[in-house]
């Protein structure tokens, strides 16, 4: 899907990769761009631009959402949250599921009607972590594996036959907020935004945008895994 007078929205766009996200949209030419944001200000000055407020564990915000949006193309769950824990306790891992799994599952459910009208698209923000845990954040690596999990059955399989396409984001290392505490080599959150963008226009249902996640693309697109998944799609009636 080509982006150009298409209208996007995108959680989480206030910082990081989603405001970059945002900016990657307007430069292709985006008719309207939905900033969703939790709290605070959204600043671009483009009048292409629509701030929502949208806290994507609050069921009521995103309904209001929903109400003030007339039509739309392209659904990013790109929304996120990341703490360092040791699973101690399950206080971390709800907190993750809460944002990452069933944010986006509700924000998905909730703005799936108008994708079907416009025969769209939805794109998961998810990451390499979903395919192999990384246990320093493993209650993080845990709801991004139960994302793409969802993103595999409930949507990418029972949505395939009503227009609408599903794409996954397995995001390498970036440079934001969200990893500042790990000194490796990361992408720059432009160059991760024309990645994901790329690959929606190629309609690749996996995403691999930045030189860590290309790294494995061909191993799992050739994989046993991505093997099961077509297997097991092949039941949806
Ligand atoms: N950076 C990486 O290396 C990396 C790697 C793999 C995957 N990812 C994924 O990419 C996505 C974006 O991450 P990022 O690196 O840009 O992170 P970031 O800079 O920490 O930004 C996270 C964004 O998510 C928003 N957010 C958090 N909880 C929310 C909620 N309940 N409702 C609505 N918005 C909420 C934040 O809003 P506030 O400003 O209000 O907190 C912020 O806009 C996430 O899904 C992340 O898991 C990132």
């Amino acid at each position: 899907m080509n982006i150009a007078n298409k209208t996007v929205l995108i959680t989480g766009a206030n910082r990081g990769i989603g405001r970059a996200l945002v900016n990657e949209a307007l430069r292709r030419g985006a008719k309207r761009v939905y900033a969703g944001r939790r709290n605070g200000e959204l600043q671009n000055a483009d009048d292409r631009v629509t701030p929502l407020r949208l806290d994507v564990t609050n069921l009521s915000q995103i309904q209001r959402a929903v109400d003030e949006v007339d039509t739309l193309d392209v659904l990013i769950n790109n929304a996120g949250v990341a703490i360092y824990d040791d699973l101690s306790n399950s206080e971390a891992i709800e907190q993750h599921l809460s944002v990452n799994f069933l944010g986006m599952f509700k924000v998905t459910r909730a703005f799936l009607p108008l994708l079907q009208r416009s025969s769209g698209a939805i794109i998961h923000s998810l990451s390499l972590v979903a395919l192999a845990p990384l246990p320093v954040i493993p209650s993080y690596s845990i709801s991004k594996a139960a994302a793409f999990n969802m993103t595999q059955s409930l949507m990418r399989a029972l949505l395939a036959g009503q227009g609408v396409t599903v794409h996954g984001v397995f995001l390498g290392p970036i440079d934001t907020d969200m990893n500042r505490g790990f000194d490796i080599p990361k992408a720059s959150t432009e160059s991760a935004a024309r990645g994901i963008f790329d690959g929606l226009e190629k309609g690749e249902e996996d995403i691999f945008p930045d030189p860590a996640s290309q790294a494995i693309a061909e191993g799992w697109r050739t994989g046993a895994a991505k093997a099961l998944e077509r297997q097991f799609a092949a039941f949806v009636p």
